[in-house]
């Protein structure tokens, strides 16, 4: 026969116990907070810019629009620069310091005046000559002469020529749209290397 008085004082116990134990706890703790190691870490490996400090923070801000400037005012440095080395080629000598040389065209049986800032092709197109041509901006080869008297550019100035190596140059090869007499000299024209 179960005695009740027995199994309260068990149950007691076991209540007891079940008490202590959980004040105990389950030993679990929560990790250490490394979240400001972590930060001053990367913020070592960042490395120190000579940008003041309100750049160096803005994000498309105030730093932004002061950078925007900086580049605008380098543009326009270069843009300046560019508009001087454009205005240094040969089509851009100033009239009064133009100088004109005598040139023999030996296809077409006559000797003129050249001017030192018009393309050769342009001025064989004056004496009303049917110069061949296709791009006339030294991309191709179709414009093609060949100066009779040495190296081509001992007699003219290429404004960007893009197709002739300097063997085809030194043999005396020209394009004719982008060249510009600086000495008197023979031509053939429709010579291609
Ligand atoms: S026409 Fe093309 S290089 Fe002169």
């Amino acid at each position: 026969m179960v005695d009740p008085l027995a199994i309260g004082v068990a149950t007691t116990i076991v209540l007891v116990v079940v008490f202590f134990s959980s004040l105990e706890g389950t030993g679990w703790s929560p990790a250490e907070d490394i979240s400001e190691e972590v930060l001053e870490r990367r913020a070592a490996t960042v490395p120190e810019t000579d940008f003041p400090e309100p750049m160096n923070r803005a994000i498309g801000g105030g730093g932004g629009a002061v950078a925007v400037g900086g580049g605008a005012e380098g543009e326009t440095g270069e843009l300046e620069e560019g508009g001087a080395e454009e205005s240094a080629g040969p089509g851009d000598i100033p009239e009064d310091e133009v100088e004109y040389y005598e040139v023999e065209f030996v296809k077409e049986g006559e000797t003129v005046e050249l001017a030192n800032d018009e393309p050769i092709l342009d001025q064989g197109e004056d004496q009303g000559w049917d110069m061949p041509y296709a791009c006339r901006q030294g991309q191709c080869v179709s414009c093609a002469a060949h100066i009779t008297d040495g190296p081509s550019e001992d007699f003219v100035v290429h404004d960007d020529q893009q197709m002739l190596g300097e063997a085809e140059i030194g043999d005396g090869y020209t394009l004719t749209c982008v060249a510009y007499p600086r000495d008197s000299f023979s031509i053939e024209t429709g010579e291609a290397p």
